[in-house]
């Protein structure tokens, strides 16, 4: 059989790419999958998709131009900016034909949307609203004594407000676009609305209910877990970790200061051997129902990334669904093998799907959203 061609989509300016450490780790995994991988750009398909400008490392370590046939499969790893060139990769999204290993997922709250209305999701779900008005944050204010509000389409712990009612007056405490700290003491509703009306300026935004996710005074903490499928075209648990965040912090993403440790180790001096246990599986069952409920609206995917608030209760709660993760917590925590099975497994799923043409159920949706 001839040696199956991975094509990985991805931002590209000259030869510059968006994530270039990882890139050069996935092209590794496939050669030792017997796969060529090879990285493009949405202006580097040309003649209609017969023919692909693919870059590949030559021996020197150095990104090489080189023109490929129409690749087995594709690994779309194009990530969210705002800009131009984002709007072009979905435009040229919703034309391409490829066998593609993912599509495309919506925006926070089209998600959130989603899987609402499955009821198999429901006691995982906090409650969430479209920020459309300041009474929506008043109704949600009057319900919850914590609450977040965060961009729809934000990533990386950006923009993210919490606000805790307390006998002082609402606490408010966030991360900018810069992921600088921001903190405001408000004696009353109408001074929180003008804030949350500033703050949530030029994105749309969600209002959620707050968790209590203090594990550790003072501290942030969730856990991120990767579900991914396998080489059988299987969704499968590749791992997960407990983020703890920076001191202070809303937020517990790695970006903003978090640090990744294992959930066994975490969670079993707080709630015990059994309990944890539980936990864990509360959070694996949470995982597989996400990723074919999501699977089931948006067509065929390949990972998922989820956030996990395990609140002081120990009850597991979704918090956001990333379905073009990063794996660094495994790195972080030392666990290389696990590390390399995160890059290497999309790939196999890749290879999976060239060698079965895409015949998984999987693709029975195939177009993704806008
Ligand atoms: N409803 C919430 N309750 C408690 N903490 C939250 C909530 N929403 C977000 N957080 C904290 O903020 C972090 C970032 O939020 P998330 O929704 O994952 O956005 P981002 O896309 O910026 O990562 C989470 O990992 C968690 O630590
Ligand atoms: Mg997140």
């Amino acid at each position: 059989m001839k040696r199956p061609v991975i094509g990985v989509l991805t931002w590209r300016e000259g030869r510059r790419f968006a994530e270039p450490v990882y890139f050069r780790r996935l092209i590794k995994a496939g050669e030792k999958l017997g796969a060529t991988v090879f990285l493009f750009a949405p202006h580097d398909v040309l003649a209609g998709g017969k023919q692909v400008r693919g870059y590949v490392l030559d021996h020197n370590g150095k990104w090489q131009a080189k023109l490929f046939p129409t690749p087995d499969a594709v690994f779309d790893r194009y990530r969210y900016t705002p800009t131009q060139a984002f709007r072009d990769y979905v435009a040229f999204r919703r034309n391409s034909r490829f066998l593609y290993a993912n599509n495309r997922l919506a925006n926070k709250w089209r998600v959130h949307d989603v899987l609402t209305r499955d009821p198999r999701m429901h006691r995982w779900l906090p409650e969430t609203l479209l920020y459309t008005s300041p009474a929506i944050l008043t109704r949600m204010l009057a319900r919850h004594a914590l609450l977040y509000v965060k961009p729809i389409n934000g990533t990386g712990g950006r923009n993210i407000l919490r606000i805790e009612r307390t006998n002082a007056g609402y606490r408010l405490l966030g991360r900018d676009k810069q992921r600088a700290k921001v903190t405001s003491l408000l004696s009353t509703v109408p001074a929180v609305q003008r804030f949350v009306s500033r703050w949530a300026k030029g994105d749309r935004y969600v209002v959620q209910q707050g968790l209590h996710l203090e594990l550790m005074p003072r501290r942030s903490v969730d856990m991120r877990l990767l579900i991914q499928k396998d080489g059988s075209g299987e969704w499968s648990i590749t791992g997960h970790a407990i983020r703890v965040g920076g001191e202070r912090s809303a937020t517990s993403n790695l970006h903003g200061g978090g640090k990744a440790v294992p959930v066994p180790a975490f969670l079993s001096p707080r709630f015990g051997a059994e309990k944890t246990k539980q936990i864990i599986s509360d959070c694996e069952q949470l995982a597989h129902q996400t990723a074919r409920t999501l699977e089931n609206h948006f067509g065929r995917m390949v990972e998922f990334g989820l956030d996990i608030g395990i609140d002081v209760e120990g009850r597991a709660w979704l918090i956001e669904v990333n379905p073009k993760p990063a794996r660094e917590v495994f790195r972080e925590m030392g666990m290389s093998e696990l590390y390399q099975k995160a890059i290497s497994r999309p790939l196999e799923y890749a290879l999976y799907l060239a060698r079965t043409k895409g015949q998984d159920n999987a693709g029975s949706r195939n177009a993704a959203e806008g």
